[in-house]
């Protein structure tokens, strides 16, 4: 453990924009937080908080009142984990920033979520182009409260560690699981669509947007179909898909991928907006306003 940890963000260089790894894990340095990290905090939960009202999944709501978190203060990892490791067996471990994918993995493996120690600055409210305490702890931890999607994320972690070792474009597969259901996944619930994903659920805009623009596709949950679906990570997503349960996504992703990943290298990836014959479409984009460059 080190005494100071770091907050370690993108670098700007000659290139561009370029992401910085980093795997150290650190005591949550709780003290250190300034008025303003605090306000930063208060100022976005409380935001959320009314927006997702009716958007986001029941679970999500419910697990958020659990833990106790409040717009008062940033929480301390401890406290959560107090409450989480007694559910699931999840623990939070805080980190500096972005890890490296295998690293990533092994803590999923093992049931530990890295969430990063640091809060974004004030000219960052409404977009950071990179994960921070907000987006990890407000979006990601009241889901691994349920028992479902805390298996889920497990199997993802050992699931990436498999993958890493068969090669990038199982690694390219994979992450496009984790981007449209753990990120920007919708599910089906009896008063219609809501939010589980934490990408969504962290952010102002696209918590509206995804749920009530005519703009994207949403489209049925498919394996094989996401496991081929490019994305953007600088814009609203083009495609949303929808799950019926935890229990669909888990089952789903029970069996060995290995030679799901022999296929996928036989098909072409599928740009982010398109629709297929074979979707299960529960609404079909308009496409207004999206962005004219391809997606990564
Ligand atoms: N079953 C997957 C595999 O064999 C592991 C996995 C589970 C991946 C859940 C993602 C989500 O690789
Ligand atoms: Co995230």
């Amino acid at each position: 453990m080190n005494a100071t940890p770091r907050r370690v963000e993108h670098q700007q260089t000659d290139k561009g924009s370029v992401p910085v790894y980093t795997t150290a894990v650190v005591e949550q340095p709780w003290s250190s937080y300034s008025r303003e990290d605090h306000g930063t905090w208060a100022q976005l939960f409380e935001r959320q908080q009314k927006i997702l009202v009716g958007r986001a999944a029941r679970e999500f709501i419910d697990n958020q009142r659990k833990f106790g978190m409040t717009p008062h203060a940033i929480p301390k990892f401890d406290e959560l984990n107090r409450v989480l490791k007694s559910a699931t067996g999840w623990e939070l471990i805080g980190v500096e920033g972005l890890l490296p994918e295998l690293t990533f993995f092994d803590h999923l493996a093992n049931r530990r979520f890295p969430v990063t120690w640091w809060i974004r600055r004030p000219e960052q409210i409404d977009y950071i182009s990179e994960p921070d305490l907000f987006h990890d702890l407000f979006g990601h931890v009241p889901l691994l409260l349920n028992p479902v999607f805390a298996d889920y994320m497990q199997a993802y972690g050992c699931g990436g560690v498999k993958a890493h070792g068969i090669g990038g474009d199982a690694l390219v597969n994979l992450t496009r699981l984790y981007w449209y259901t753990v990120e920007f996944g919708l599910i089906k619930q009896d008063d219609g669509l809501r939010i589980y994903g934490s990408g969504i659920v962290s952010s102002k805009g696209e918590s509206i947007y995804c749920l009530e623009s005519p703009a994207p596709n949403r489209i049925g949950f498919d394996l094989q179909r996401i496991m081929r679906t490019r994305y953007r990570i600088d814009t609203y997503q083009k495609t949303y898909f929808v799950i019926d349960s935890y229990e669909q996504l888990m089952d789903a992703t029970r069996p060995d991928f290995t030679p799901l990943y022999a296929e996928l290298v036989k098909l072409d990836s599928i740009p982010a907006g398109s629709v297929l014959p074979t979707d299960h479409v529960f609404h079909c984009g308009s496409g207004e306003g999206w962005a004219k460059s391809g997606d990564v």
